[in-house]
């Protein structure tokens, strides 16, 4: 295939981060997973220079803070996968995403929601199928929820893999109460930021995609009507996979809840 002109700008643009993380995972003497899809993706869309002010110096650090939220969120989709009769997954704000290639085989049906901008793109790189599907929508436009299956709720599980923080609070406040009213039961596994991400924005300004939502506790959840099941700091999560003194750093700096509580996934149910 030849190379794509990818015009991505803006928060969508964003998606390149993860691509990039989990094509250089791949580097590592023993990755957390297999992902040629995002080899092969990345050298066809291309990297975009101006997104170095976030990658580009800490590339190590960025490519493996990537492949182990990559990874914890596939664990948690093989095992909804695994425990479900019709199990669905939908990827909010799924960008590039290549999980269904991985570890999506027994899904019942699979969905790739993102903008039009960006499903246009993955229409160039990827094939919809009856059981992996294509939407090209905001995620604020709730029409999407008219193409999920009816299947009972609980076997719905929702990604939201570096979306909700661009969006504003009432946005998600918004999100979440008209999902639980149509799903009540299905599982939301999302990622927050906290607080301290704000030193941060400065950066995500000046590529053009601010962050907007930040999570101070698990009240904050709960206030909005999500009922936390488990929660994980990305930095306590597969500790073993950063290089010893990066390892030292993070076992000390994690007692802190202003730091462990800088980025998190959150399982919880609707
Ligand atoms: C940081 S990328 C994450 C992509 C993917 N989840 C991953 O981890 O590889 C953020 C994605 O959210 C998408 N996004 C932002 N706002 C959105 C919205 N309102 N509706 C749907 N997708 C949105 C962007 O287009 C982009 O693909």
């Amino acid at each position: 295939m030849s190379k794509i002109i990818n015009e991505l700008t803006g928060v969508p643009r964003t998606l390149l981060l993860p691509l990039r993380g989990r094509a250089e995972t791949q580097n590592h003497p023993h990755p957390l997973f297999q992902d040629p899809l995002a080899v092969e993706w990345l050298k066809l869309v291309g990297w975009n220079q101006e997104l170095d002010l976030l990658y580009g110096k800490a590339a190590k650090v960025s490519s493996i803070v990537v492949a182990i939220r990559t990874y914890h969120h596939d664990q948690i989709a093989s095992s909804h996968i695994a425990n479900h009769s019709y199990p669905v997954v939908v990827e909010l704000g799924s960008g590039l995403s290549s999980r269904f290639h991985r570890i999506g085989q027994n899904a019942y049906r699979w969905f790739e929601l993102d903008l039009p901008v960006v499903t246009e793109l993955r229409s160039k790189l990827d094939t919809q199928t009856e059981q992996h599907q294509f939407i090209g929508a905001s995620v604020m436009d709730f029409d999407w929820m008219d193409a999920l299956p009816k299947v009972a709720p609980e076997n719905i599980l929702f990604i939201a893999e570096g979306l909700l923080m661009y969006l504003e609070v009432n946005e998600v406040q918004q999100l979440i109460y008209v999902m639980q009213s149509r799903f009540p039961g299905a599982t939301l596994d999302l990622e927050i930021v906290g607080i301290s991400t704000k030193i941060s924005n400065k950066i995500f300004t000046q590529i053009g995609a601010p962050l907007k939502w930040f999570v101070k506790n698990q009240e904050d959840l709960t206030a909005m009507g999500l009922k936390v099941i488990n929660s994980w700091s990305m930095y306590q999560l597969y500790v073993e996979y950063w290089p010893w003194y990066w390892k030292l750093l993070l076992r000390f700096l994690t007692q802190f809840p202003y730091f462990r509580n800088t980025y998190q996934i959150v399982e919880a149910k609707l």
